[in-house]
């Protein structure tokens, strides 16, 4: 089997991928070691960036979400037990966020696949990515006994943390950087209106909480837990509880509880993987680096890896030209440091950390006081949390 692009994992990384590559005509197969339903069953946040919006339109598979999707212009942050309204629509001349679960996202990526009939593998087994330093890289994996094998131009490895690609890279020509946060977020997810209705995040002294929604009627909230919390120590009941001692009276008052759909413990970790290709080999999204869930950036972040790689690719079909692809990982990664840098600075702003004494406590409420009160603390806060401009950096002294 030949192609000219192999996708390696079927999650929003390697599906937007795979649809933006179809519409300009350039062949790709995906190769997915789960079955679709295990896909789908993954929950995470689903706060989206105008430039991801942007790129679902482009890929042709934004209807939905628009119909569907809640515009935010702006969200709270709770502090000391005082709201303080971060006004993303004011503070950036009119960017917002919309809120549309990614779960949505990734079905609704998934049935425009299946209705162009675009080749994927499901459930393949024993993935294994070679000759990435040719010009004919190979993809071997087995599928219901049977063993495949495809030839290609390049593999796009959007295959997650745990994927193959990354751990296919030579040792000696990749430089990982990774933290590991003290501390877990239990989530919650049920059917009950949301508290409040833009999303609340909240700094108690009993440790981090976030007030997160799917839709009107579908809720979302987390938890800061010790990472020696197990889920199944977690009662409904006592999730609410420990909720509502986090919120102030309004948001306590406003609280629906109810059952939960889902339950589940996330560690927070920042790691980035440096560079983000190998030869013929890039990697997208999960494969190359982790946030922490604190700013949502996650899902933007690999949108853009994504957008930068098909806009090289397509560059390369068209043109026969490497430039975009020479330089994928270095134009990837200085948006990637910066929505990393936000992700662990607003992850240690917002948070309770078990090592430190009483003065950084003192430190962080300071801080937050400043931001809170500044123009330019505000505005930072939002301009980082919309998301950056694509081209930022590009004319500042940069070369
Ligand atoms: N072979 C084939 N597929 C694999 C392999 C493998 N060896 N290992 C993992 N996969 C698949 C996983 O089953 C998963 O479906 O690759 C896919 C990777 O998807 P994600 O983990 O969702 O990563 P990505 O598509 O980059 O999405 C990034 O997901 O984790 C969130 O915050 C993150 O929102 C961001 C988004
Ligand atoms: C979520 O809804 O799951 C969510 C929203 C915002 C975040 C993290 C998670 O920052």
């Amino acid at each position: 089997m030949r192609t000219q692009v192999a996708i390696i994992g079927a999650g929003p990384s390697g599906l937007l991928l795979g649809q933006l590559l179809a519409s300009a005509g350039i062949a790709n197969v995906i190769i997915e070691r789960q079955n679709g339903e295990h896909v789908l069953s993954r929950i995470r946040a689903g706060i989206l960036e105008q430039v991801c919006i942007d790129l679902l339109d482009e890929a042709g598979v934004g209807a939905r979400m628009h119909r569907e999707g809640l515009v935010h212009q702006g969200f709270d942050l709770l502090v000391g037990g005082e709201r303080h309204r971060i006004d993303l629509h004011g503070l950036t001349g009119g960017k917002t966020v919309m809120v549309y679960g990614q779960t949505e996202l990734t079905r609704d990526l998934m049935d425009a696949r299946a209705a162009q009939n675009l080749p994927t593998f499901y459930e393949a087994s024993e993935v294994q990515v070679s000759d990435f330093d040719t010009a004919q890289p190979r993809v071997r994996w087995r599928c219901g006994g049977q063993a495949h094998e495809l030839r290609c131009d390049f593999i796009a490895g959007c295959d997650g943390f745990h994927g193959v690609c990354r751990a296919s890279a030579p040792r000696g020509a990749i430089r990982e950087y990774e933290k590991v946060y003290p501390f877990g977020w239990l989530g919650l997810l049920a059917d009950t209106p949301p508290v409040h209705h833009e999303l609340i995040y909240v700094n108690s002294p009993r440790g981090f909480a976030l007030c997160s929604q799917r839709s009107t009627t579908r809720s979302r909230y987390y938890l800061q837990v010790p990472l020696t919390e197990r889920v199944e120590d977690w009662t409904d009941e006592a999730f609410w509880q420990e909720l509502r001692l986090r919120l102030d009276g309004p948001a306590r008052e406003h609280l629906v509880t109810g059952p939960s759909i889902e339950k589940s413990i996330a560690p927070l970790r920042s790691f980035v993987t440096e560079p983000m290709r190998f030869g013929r080999m890039f990697l997208a999204g999960d494969a190359a680096h982790i946030v922490p869930p604190t700013g949502a950036k996650g899902l933007n972040l690999a949108a853009t890896d994504v957008k930068y790689l098909f806009n090289a690719l397509r560059e390369y079909y068209a043109e026969g030209s490497e430039a975009g692809l020479d330089a994928y990982s270095e134009r990837a990664l200085a948006r990637v440091w910066r929505a990393e840098r936000f992700s662990w600075w607003f992850t240690q702003l917002m948070h309770r950390f078990p090592d430190d004494g009483p003065i950084v406590e003192k430190f962080q409420r300071a801080e937050l006081d400043y931001l809170l009160h500044s123009e330019a603390g505000l505005r930072t806060i939002a301009e980082n949390y919309v998301g950056l401009p694509l081209d930022f950096g590009a004319h500042a002294g940069r070369g």
